[in-house]
């Protein structure tokens, strides 16, 4: 069995999650119901997802010299990826996720600071970890300057660029070119090609010009195949107690199940992903509800991806 090799550029955040029995209003003062953190970060919980799942993953990003950066670091390492390609920036403090959980839902605001400090050359820097990659994968909570200049090197050395557009912005056409798969959700892929947020997702598919997998929350995910028809994943069914990080668990599950079996992102992927994800959103935090490395084994043995 090959051992997948995925290079995650990306994002690496503190989550401070406060637990609510509802969200406030605007100028509302409420009384919360538990505090907790947890690591965090797309990018992170991306790399950490695949490394449970038995893939060799190098990160690359940035935290700073303080306590969540030291702390990050330990725990992205213990988790078994390879972080020789994170800087520690002495000037920035550690990115940070504020979180609010209420209602099975949440709401998410980042402060980036390190993770805005990486430039290009870092990135250039690190070609030989893009070279070697099977997949390369980002997201958008580094400059775009730096999204872009993985994505070239990934096709320098022909390595599929993934690219998950979260969160939402308008990509440059330049980058666009270069994606293989992306994996947005419906506002995410409207916002990524600059059309009307209201546009059905199906236009929205046909129009990106490369394999999409969109996720649909509760509704499942659909995707289109290389000959452009659509497929939709079903979901499987459970009472969401937290939804953070679920989009990364289905993302490096997806990915992983496919890279596995030497396909491309295809119906049992999803089926793996959305098994995951529903996994991830029956449990509290973000790193700690995504399944383990037994639980992914048991999952990925379904249909024979492991
Ligand atoms: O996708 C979930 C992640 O988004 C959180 O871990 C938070 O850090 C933000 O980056």
């Amino acid at each position: 069995m090959t051992t997948p090799k995925i290079t995650v550029i990306g994002s690496i955040n503190m989550d401070l999650v406060t637990r609510s029995p509802r969200f406030p209003q605007v100028g509302e003062t409420l009384l919360g119901s538990g505090f907790q953190r947890f690591m965090g970060g797309k990018g992170a919980n991306q790399a950490v997802a695949a490394a449970r799942l038995g893939a060799e993953v190098q990160m690359i990003g940035a935290i700073g010299e303080d306590d969540f950066g030291r702390e990050l670091l330990a725990n992205l390492q213990h988790e078994g990826v390879n972080t020789e390609a994170v800087k520690v920036l002495p000037a920035l403090p550690s990115g940070i996720a504020n979180i609010t959980v209420a209602e099975g839902d949440n709401h998410i605001i980042v402060v980036s600071g390190a993770n805005f400090g990486i430039t290009p050359a870092d990135i250039e820097a690190e070609e030989a970890r893009i070279a070697a990659a099977d997949i390369v994968l980002c997201q958008l909570e580094i400059p775009m300057d730096c999204v872009l200049a993985a994505a070239r090197l990934a096709k320098k050395h022909a390595r599929p660029f993934v690219l998950n557009p979260a969160p939402a912005q308008a990509l440059p056409a330049e980058l666009r070119s270069l994606v293989s798969v992306l994996t947005p959700n419906a506002y995410e892929l409207a916002l990524s090609l600059g059309l009307p947020t209201d546009t059905p997702v199906e236009t929205l598919i046909r129009q990106s010009g490369c394999q999409v997998v969109m996720t649909l929350g509760s509704d499942g995910a659909l995707y289109n195949d290389d000959t452009g028809i659509l497929h939709r994943q079903s979901t499987f069914k459970v009472n969401p107690v937290d939804t953070t990080g679920a989009g990364d668990t289905f993302l490096a599950v997806m990915l992983a199940s496919a890279i596995l079996r030497g396909v491309e992102p295809d119906a049992l992927a999803l089926a793996h992903a959305s098994r995951a994800a529903a996994i991830t959103v029956s449990r509290r935090g973000t790193l700690s509800a995504f399944p383990d490395g037994h639980e992914l084994t048991a999952l990925l043995a379904v249909n024979g991806a492991r």
